[in-house]
């Protein structure tokens, strides 16, 4: 003779052992895809770019400085050694400004010097830097972002 109420619970526990596993597969694809779209951001976001600086005749000489992509300055330091940062301002994303000299903020006011660095907040870190490698041979720079 069946016993409706055993079979009842059987299913039932059938049924919360099936949406157990199945929501346990779900989180483990969810985290490989998230773990992909993080990998693939990362890749985005690491790229480089190479200006011939025939190209800027403000970089043609030490102390001149040019804005080479979206919010990515260079400044010729001297003949071979050039300085390259992002000019989002660090405390709060506003572009900063520079005037040959140092970088200051239109926002609140931070001040970074040449190489980035915060000379006055509110920001407390520096400007992101890219690194440079200069080729002589062909007059280009490529910029590491
Ligand atoms: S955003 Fe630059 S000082 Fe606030």
């Amino acid at each position: 003779m069946d016993k409706p109420g055993l079979n009842r619970r059987d299913f039932i526990k059938s049924s919360f052992k099936t949406i157990a596993i199945g929501t346990v597969a779900l989180s483990a694809l969810d985290i490989t895809g998230l773990i992909a779209r993080a990998s693939d951001k990362f890749e985005e976001t690491t790229s480089e770019k190479t200006i011939n600086l025939s190209d800027y005749p403000d970089l043609q000489s030490a102390g001149g400085y040019a804005i080479v992509a979206k919010r990515v300055i260079v400044i010729r330091v001297s003949q071979s050694k050039f300085i390259s940062l992002n000019l989002t301002c660090t405390h709060k994303h506003c572009e900063v400004e520079y005037d040959g000299e140092s970088f200051e903020c239109p926002c609140h006011g931070s001040q970074y010097d040449k190489n980035g660095k915060v000379t006055q907040g509110p920001a407390e870190h520096n400007l992101k830097s890219y690194k440079t490698q200069y080729n002589s041979d062909d007059n280009t720079l490529t910029i590491f972002m």
